[in-house]
This record gives structure tokens, sequence and C-alpha cells, in this order.
């Protein structure tokens, strides 16, 4: 129904109008008790709808019978709200009753999400061991993701299919390990560094998301070596995963680090018996280590021959599912309630 009536027609029908904004805001305000006293007030012989009903006479010859009409809506309106009121209110208040069988409503907290988790539980392990949390933009350089990291021109990891490539000229990043240039170019050894951050991969698969996160870590200083790399990390994956796992140091290959080691951790769910996770091996990698090349060290203007330092990078997803037991990766990104309450 409109709010406002033209101007040419008679004032009675605005008159209604304002009479059953006045009747709602009457009722909100009502208690039980007061319902009767409203019913004479708008209903009663001399109420306020009776006298509308008198300006009748006033009205046009073609206004009459649409008064008419409106007034008596009107009129039926009222009274069968004023009714209803009757029924449900409950005496001394003036809300509906209620139902005290009804159960309550509960208020659901919510829960941080299980990468933040161990995210959050990573860092705190390297900032108690003294490392400072760095970040890098996600959008980088070729220079910064690669180059610098001793990844030459031809290197597989340039390739299209695993970088995503901007029209800008820079890439997303392809790892936390930039983060490392950025520091060492800024500042001055020693460098005790942790950098968690999101790095895009185009893959998509049970174990590969394109976007997941790492948690890059470095130390350069003078007197560094492998055995001080060594320690941390057992250290770190006994208080990740618990006292009793063992560590392993493979040789590996990375351009940016020599000699390079992927760590394996022996397999949480089998205890490294040999189980699908592991696929019978015992082991699980869970990063990738190793002392920073010289290369790097050179093209930050450090002298290789009196710093020397280690790094480290690792992928939180994968070791959220290792201590978690979750089967897929994508389960992290697609906001399921009951997947994400179970972390509570
Ligand atoms: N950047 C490497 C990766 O993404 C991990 C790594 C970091 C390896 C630092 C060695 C040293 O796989």
């Amino acid at each position: 129904m409109n709010n406002s009536y033209p101007t040419n027609l008679s004032p009675v029908f605005q008159q209604a109008e304002d009479l059953k904004k006045q009747f709602s805001s009457d009722l909100a305000q009502a208690a039980s008790d007061d319902l009767p006293q409203l019913k004479i007030k708008y209903l009663g012989r001399n109420g306020l709808i009776t006298s509308l009903f008198n300006e009748l006479g006033n009205a046009t010859r073609e206004e009459k019978p649409k008064l008419g009409k409106l007034l008596n809506e009107l009129k039926n309106e009222l009274s069968q709200t004023l009714e209803t009121m009757q029924k449900t209110k409950v005496p001394g208040t003036n809300t509906a009753s209620y139902d005290v069988t009804l159960p309550g409503r509960t208020h659901e907290t919510g829960t941080l999400h299980p990468l933040t988790t161990v995210l959050q539980e990573i860092c705190v392990f390297f900032e108690n061991m003294g490392f400072t949390v760095a970040e890098g933009p996600d959008i980088e350089s070729e220079y910064n993701n690669f180059t610098a990291l001793n990844i030459l021109n031809n290197h597989p990891a340039r390739d299209m299919h695993d970088t995503f490539y901007l029209d800008s000229g820079g890439l997303l990043r392809t790892h936390t390990s930039p983060v490392q240039i950025r520091v060492m170019q800024n500042g001055k050894p020693p460098f005790r560094v942790i950098a968690p951050g999101k790095v895009y991969r185009c893959d998509s698969d049970l174990r590969h998301s394109p976007m997941f996160h790492q948690v890059e870590g470095f130390c350069v200083g003078e007197g560094i070596h492998f055995g001080h790399l060594k320690y941390l990390l057992k250290l770190f994956a006994k208080k990740i995963f618990g006292e009793s796992v063992k560590l392993r140091f493979r040789p590996s290959f990375f351009p940016f680090t020599e000699p390079s080691a992927e760590v394996d951790i022996s397999c949480v769910i089998c205890r490294g018996k040999g189980c699908r996770t592991c696929s019978n091996s015992g082991w699980i990698e869970i990063l990738g280590a190793g002392m920073i090349h010289p290369n790097v060290l050179h093209n930050v203007r450090l002298d290789p021959e009196h710093f020397s330092g280690y790094a480290f990078g690792m992928g939180v997803e994968r070791i959220a599912m290792l201590k978690y037991g979750i089967g897929d990766i994508r389960l992290f990104f697609e906001n399921n309630h009951d997947f994400l309450v179970q972390f509570k």
C-alpha cells in the first residue's frame, strides 16, 4: 500500500494511513493488560476508527466507495491483530509468549584454520630459537625468484608449466627463497630469519595446490656449518611431530644450496614400519635444506670466503597433512564446515 496519498484526495485518506502507523507503535509498547484499552481506543464506539467513518460524509461521491472500503479493511485488520495478540501475549510482559521447552540457541565459536595453527606453531618454534620473521611480496621479479638464487635460465624450474608469469613481466613467486635475497640485500649479517608466506605453482591434484604456503629459514654469519642446521631441524621435527620422531638427511640438489639435502622424518602414520602414506619406505620428506651456495652469497655482495650460512624451506600444508593425517590438500581451501570444526 502507498505510504502517502496524492494531495487532491481528501485528508481522511492520509489520516487513515497515520492511524495505522499510530496503532502499530501503540501495539509495540503495549503490555498484555493494555490490550482491552487499545481496543476501546481504536475500535470503540467513540474510537478513532469510528471517527474516521464519520468523515465519510465529507468525501466526494467518487471517493466514498474507495474510502469506505479502506476504512473497513483497516477496521478488520486492527481487530484481527488485537485478537491474535490477546491470544499470544503473556500477562505482565510486552512480548509474545514463548515455548520454554524449545532448545536454546547455541553460540558456535569459530576456530583457527588448521594451516594457521600449524604455521603459528612453526613460527613460534623458530622465534624461540632466535629467528625473526620477514615477509616478501607474492609478486616477485624473475631476478629474485630465480637468477639471484643461482637458478640459471635453462633450469627446468623456470618452465612455463610450473611458474605463473605475469603480463607485467613479474611472476608469482614459486617459493619463499627470494625472501633470502631481499633480506640479505637490505641488511648486514649475521642473519637469522624465517619467512612464511604464500607461494604459487601451476599444479593441482591430491597433494598439490596452485597456491600453498612455505616457511623459509636461513642463518648467515661467520662459521655457520651444516651441524648447526642438523641440530636445529632435529629439534624442530621433535617439536612438531613428537619426541620419538627420527630424522634422515638425504643428499639432494637445489641450485641455491651446496651441499643440499632433503630431510625425511620417520613416517608418522606407521611409525616407520611402512604404509601407503610413506610408500612403504617408512620415511616421509618434509623439507629441503642445505648450505647457501657461494654464488647466492656473492649475488647479495657477501664474501663467501668470510660468511657462510644454511637455508631450509618447508611446505606448511604438507606438514599439516602429516600432523593431522589429512589425505587431500584441497580440503584446506574448501572451507567445508564439517572439516574445519574438527580442529577445535
Ligand atoms: N625453495 C625450495 C623449494 O621450494 C626449498 C629450499 C629452501 C631448499 C631453502 C633448500 C633451501 O623446494
